[in-house]
């Protein structure tokens, strides 16, 4: 099996070690963790030369990267005005229970990541989650179980 620092210096080799590169670098190393292991950002840096505070300060900027480890499935659960009145908190709060994890967590088992928004754009069909992308509407307590067994 390949460690971190194998796979990573496969990454950086597909892109020619390019400086220019590092961003889509490190999108590739967290799609293959879900996150962006220290380990990970230390080899980066040695490999393509790049002081470690550089590294991390572009790991940092962009939302979509995370230092945590994360799950493989993203959960966002919106509680914007428009889902908040709807019931949203109930839906995120039965999520938590059927997870056994808080918001800002990760499962034991790394397969869900739950995490909360202050609106998706699409307030018409709150409460929403959006799951990997998808965005599921008119969700309520009733319909978490079968949600989330899409995912099982
Ligand atoms: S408030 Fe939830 S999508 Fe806008």
């Amino acid at each position: 099996m390949l460690t971190i620092n194998d796979k990573v210096i496969a990454i950086i080799k597909k892109y020619n070690g390019e400086r220019g590169q590092l961003v889509s670098i490190l999108q590739d190393i967290q799609a293959e963790y879900f996150y962006l292991p220290e380990e990970a950002l230390i080899q980066v840096s040695k490999t393509m030369g790049i002081p470690e505070s550089r590294v991390y300060d572009v790991a940092t900027f962009f939302k979509a990267f995370s230092l945590k480890p994360r799950g493989r499935h993203i959960i966002d659960v919106c509680l914007g005005t428009a889902c908040h009145v709807r019931g949203g908190v109930r839906v995120l709060e039965t999520i938590e229970r059927r997870l056994s994890i808080k918001r800002g967590e990760t499962t034991e088992d790394s397969k869900f990541t739950l995490e909360t928004v202050n609106c998706m754009g699409c307030c018409a069909v709150g409460p929403a989650v959006k799951i990997d992308g998808e965005y599921y509407g008119h969700m309520s307590t009733d319909k978490v179980n079968d949600l989330l067994a899409k995912f099982e």
